[in-house]
């Protein structure tokens, strides 16, 4: 923008600073960090990028709250891409957009869009590009948001790549942490599930592995995290704790984060079968928690956490899902450089 539009021309004196009613915007450098930015994983986030994150979503929880009317993506189309089931992600992204006065169009499975006659991906994508301004993709394929996001010009948003990464279900599970324990450090984490398939434990170990945090990961034989995973953590010189048993860990932690076996991994319904029903984190079970514990599931939930938990305190699933809208409302707005 031209510096003579802002009254700034040469010589001329800035008037001194007044005092505004209006709030400070810190988020114009966080605009600079995302703008035209892609979100294909947490592994590449810096804690200032994460800090920029939460207080974005924490700005606009409060906005949300206050029943504010945003207008911050008027006029800006978001697409859902989504080419696997899913109900939670792909309505809160939906929900996010509206409510920054953006739009939505969608594509939803691939049965109702040109996957189904043959279409590649890049292809999609490609044509997409010149009908949006950001795209949230999910695909069955790991490494597809790459994919996506090579063939596009616009920012892409990982909305789950097969058994890849899941970036925004982290982002918004860290930021529910931080609401539910008040605190991001010094904390027992525990994974539970399958966590060889799970793509939301993937991205969120980064997450917490920046802050410190103990990790247990409970799977059972055959389903445990990928050893690079693991490998890789330790490397960072992360305390990581790996066991079959879940009665094991749950006196020592304070985030229990419960996974569903993910079926549609399993070539062979059998197998899968065989692992179903592995853990149940029940009331019986709780007794012998940690007081404050917060219980935690990327949900849909299957048979993993039977419904009378629901009743307890720490059962922060659905505020979890709830969190989603923030938090995706912050990665849309800053991707786009809306903030
Ligand atoms: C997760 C997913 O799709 O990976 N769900 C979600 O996005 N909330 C977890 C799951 O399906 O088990």
């Amino acid at each position: 923008m031209a510096q003579a539009n802002l009254g700034l021309a040469a010589g001329k004196v800035p008037a001194p600073p007044t005092l505004s009613v209006v709030p400070p915007r810190p988020q114009c450098s966080a605009s600079r960090l995302f703008a035209g930015r892609d979100i294909l994983g947490t592994h590449d986030l810096s804690m200032t990028e994460l800090d920029v994150i939460l207080e974005t979503a924490e700005r606009y929880a409060c906005a949300l709250e206050n029943r504010e009317r945003l207008r911050v993506m008027d006029g800006k189309i978001l697409a859902t891409l989504f080419f696997e089931p899913s109900t939670r992600t792909r309505l809160s992204f939906e929900t996010a957009m509206l409510r920054l006065g953006g739009s939505v169009i969608t594509v939803s499975e691939a049965g109702s869009s040109s996957a189904a006659k043959g279409e590649s991906l890049a292809d999609s994508i490609k044509t997409v590009d010149g009908y949006a301004d950001v795209i949230a993709v999910r695909h069955p394929m790991k490494g597809a948001a790459q994919v996506a996001a090579d063939a596009a010009s616009i920012p892409v948003i990982n909305a789950g790549d097969g058994t890849g990464q899941h970036p925004t279900q982290a982002l918004l599970d860290v930021y529910t942490i931080k609401k539910e324990q008040g605190r991001l450090e010094g904390l027992t984490v525990a994974m539970v599930g399958d966590l060889r398939n799970g793509r939301t434990v993937h991205s969120l170990v980064h997450l917490m592995a920046m802050f410190g945090n103990r990790l247990m990961f409970v799977a059972p034989p055959g389903l445990e995290m990928p050893a690079e995973v693991t490998a890789g953590l330790r490397s960072r010189g992360v305390d990581v704790y790996e066991t079959h048993d879940l009665e094991e860990v749950i006196p020592h932690c304070d985030v229990l984060y419960v996974t569903r076996i993910q079926r549609e991994r399993f070539a062979d319904q059998a197998e899968y079968e065989r692992y179903r029903g592995s853990y149940v984190v029940d009331g019986g079970l709780l007794r012998r928690a940690k007081p404050g514990l917060t219980i935690m599931h990327p949900l849909p939930r299957v048979d993993e956490i039977a419904t009378d938990v629901d009743m307890h305190p720490g059962a922060a699933y659905f505020r979890q899902a709830h969190n989603g809208v923030p938090v995706r409302m912050a990665l849309l707005a800053l991707v786009t450089g809306s903030v």
